[in-house]
């Protein structure tokens, strides 16, 4: 239907983000303003620090729900770099937090976009590194990676692969018993932060070195090489401490620093994540999708939605932001702080938090409107 109406509407008076669409959106008929934009929010530094609500954040998701000077549920939804569980158990947690109706309709994280890059590997065994003992197995299961392993599985195994430390006795229950010297490994994804950065680096240099059989004299040559894939590319990120605490990106700088000096060269890798152009278009595609579930109205060449990151790291969430097209709003609750100098990358506007900046992004479209 929306198709041959906006053709009818082409004379009519539009104006960016918000359109009035009463003629042809029957179902609102008592609405002149169907909001064609939509933001993204961070979750680190922005709406928590760490286990932390920020108070602003309740009041700004307030604003998008309906609490605004048109009366409507404004699209919106959660991208963070984090991860370590399930899409579900943190959309669920998350509304439990904020006091707002998280889904996976509205919500993604680091690891999301490999539920469509990951199957190439449905049926190899693949490594997953991060988050607490072996939660991301089962995540990465019901991505349909049907072998997965984790570090913790290797050092159960064979202990003597990593000497300095022992499993505890719930890491040794969370293993999976398989002999890793009949297992080639074809690719290790890198899903979150990984808890023992020694253990796992050893393991990564072990699985490249010999493409895929830890502990082989030499590499497999008949292996391609083990492919190597990182989900959030942070040096640091915003949690409950004061200052700002070392990310999946210093885990990845301290792998390659190894695998430099131990090889003479970096490892190749594929990246993933906030400021990369695949997860801007993932969250585009969720953002547009939520627009179709808020107010029925999905994209044409007429209605270009306009699209606000609001975030607090200029690395990620403003560089991809800026990259994307996208409007980007720089928040000082997280790892931006204005005391370092300015932003490695500029954003459309700073604002104080993520209430603060809600406010501008609405005002700036209620401003089309008038
Ligand atoms: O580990 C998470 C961290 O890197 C940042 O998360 O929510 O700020 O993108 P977020
Ligand atoms: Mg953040």
């Amino acid at each position: 239907m929306l198709f041959g109406a906006s053709r009818a509407l082409r004379g009519a008076r539009s104006c960016h983000g918000w359109r009035f669409l009463s003629a042809v959106a029957g179902a609102c008929a008592n609405s002149r303003h169907i909001p064609s934009f939509g933001i993204a929010f961070d979750i680190d530094g922005v709406l928590l620090h760490g286990a932390r609500v920020l108070s602003e954040a309740q009041r700004a998701l307030s604003i998008l729900d309906g609490n605004n000077q048109f009366n409507r549920k404004i699209p919106y939804i959660l991208m963070t770099n984090g991860g370590g569980t399930s899409e579900v158990d943190r959309s669920r947690k998350l509304t439990e937090q904020l006091g707002f109706e998280i889904t996976t309709s509205n919500f993604m994280q680091a690891h999301t976009i490999l539920k469509s890059h990951a199957q190439k590997y449905a049926n190899k065994p693949v490594l997953v590194l991060g988050g607490k003992r072996d939660a991301l197995r089962k995540v990465a299961e019901d991505y349909g990676l049907q072998h997965v392993y984790t570090t913790l599985d290797v050092k159960a195994w064979n202990p003597d692969v990593w000497p300095f430390c022992d499993l505890t006795p719930e890491e040794r229950a969370s293993a999976k018993p398989v002999d890793f010297s009949t297992t080639p490994i074809s690719a290790i994804f890198v899903f979150h932060d990984p808890r023992n950065w020694a253990l796992d680096v050893q393991i990564m240099m072990d699985i490249i070195q010999s493409r895929g059989i830890i502990g082989s004299s030499g590499p497999l040559v008949s292996a391609p090489p083990v492919e190597l894939v990182f989900c959030n590319p942070d040096l640091q990120w915003r949690s409950e401490f004061p200052r700002p605490r070392l990310g999946q990106g210093a885990f990845r700088e301290a792998f390659q620093a190894v695998h430099q000096a131990v090889t003479g060269a970096p490892y190749p890798y594929t990246q993933f994540g906030k400021p990369t152009t695949q997860t801007y278009e993932f969250a585009e595609k969720m953002l547009h999708a939520r627009m179709v579930e808020l107010h029925g109205v999905s994209v044409t060449s007429d209605i270009q939605p306009r699209f606000y990151m609001i975030g607090d790291n200029p690395e990620s969430d403003i560089a991809g932001a800026n990259a994307a097209g996208w409007s980007s709003i720089l928040v000082r609750t997280g790892v931006y702080d204005p005391a370092d100098g300015p932003p490695t990358h500029k954003p459309t506007h700073e604002a104080e938090n993520v209430e603060a900046a809600v406010h501008w992004a609405i005002e700036r479209e209620f401003a089309q409107t008038t």
